[in-house]
């Protein structure tokens, strides 16, 4: 007798009977988004954030209408913006305490389509001690204790230094300390997503002294070694990067004297959570 297997429960709102309709979920692992959402409170005026598009693809295949989103570093507030629209619960922390407050304003502009709270909480996401009693307060608040998506969009280490806070991870002080700090966020946020449900690492590589340091790869298997299964890495252009196409012609000229590429993409990477 053939062994009958389980049909895993769904982790989105995708009927797959009528599939040929749902044009805008991306599939591809390449990602050429010609242009920023800036729709709403979309403003895109804070300095190192994503595009909407990238929370909201997320969403789209690995969230549930009602579901909870948390987004462990969430700057501008880009990811509760986009929880607002989609009908999505949304915790997000931040360091930085006037952003944390100007990103609080901005969402709660946002009009809210289907009424689930969204949370904005100061914090530091390295710590446990500090950010897993604050999320647990969130949670508690709207009657939960897991949740369903962790987003994650760290500094891609010292590429723009977000503050002077010792804590922020753009002042980690090398690439190991980075790793190990980005490791603790991993564990401070992935430890209330339910199991079978996703993280998604945003993240980039960069250059230091001349080398390509492969951050992206590296963070990855910071998450890959806590157990995650590693479902997708998209690639995402980048070229509509507002302060790169300014610096074109510089960055071109350094390209062909120090004989390198310049850096047109960003990971978008997905994980699934068995254990
Ligand atoms: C790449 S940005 C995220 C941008 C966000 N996705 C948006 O669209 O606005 C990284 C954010 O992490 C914050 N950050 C840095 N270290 C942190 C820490 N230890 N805990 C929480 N947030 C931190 C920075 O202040 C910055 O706003």
């Amino acid at each position: 007798m053939g062994q009958t297997r389980r049909k895993r429960p769904s982790v989105n709102d995708i009927d797959l009977a009528r599939w040929r309709e749902y044009e805008e979920i991306e599939t591809d692992s390449l990602w050429l988004i010609p242009e920023r959402d800036r729709s709403g409170e979309h403003i895109g005026d804070y300095h190192g954030n994503f595009v909407p598009q990238i929370p909201r693809q997320a969403m789209l295949r690995y969230t549930k209408h009602g579901d909870v989103v948390l987004d462990g570093f969430l700057g501008s507030g880009t990811t509760l913006i986009e929880c607002r629209r989609m009908g999505r619960h949304g915790i997000g922390v931040e360091l930085k305490p006037d952003l944390a407050d100007s990103a609080r304003e901005r969402i709660e502009v946002e009009e809210n389509l289907h009424g689930y709270p969204t949370t904005v909480i100061t914090g530091d996401t390295c710590d446990g001690a500090d950010v897993v009693p604050k999320i647990e307060t969130a949670l508690e608040a709207i009657s939960r204790d897991t949740v369903q998506l962790v987003i994650l969009h760290p500094p891609y280490h010292s590429i723009i230094r977000f503050s002077d806070l010792p804590n922020d991870l753009s002042n980690a002080p090398d690439t190991g300390d980075f790793l190990v700090r980005f490791g603790q966020t991993v564990d401070n946020t992935a430890r209330f997503l339910e199991s079978g449900r996703y993280l998604v690492l945003v993240i980039g590589d960069m250059y230091v002294a001349k080398q390509w340091v492969p951050l992206g790869f590296y963070c990855m298997q910071e998450v890959m070694s806590r157990g995650f299964t590693l479902k997708s890495i998209v690639v995402k252009d980048m070229r509509n990067n507002r302060a790169k196409r300014q610096l074109e012609n510089i960055w071109r000229y350094r390209a062909l004297a120090g004989g390198f590429y310049i850096f047109k993409h960003e990971y978008v990477v997905f994980f699934e959570k068995r254990i």
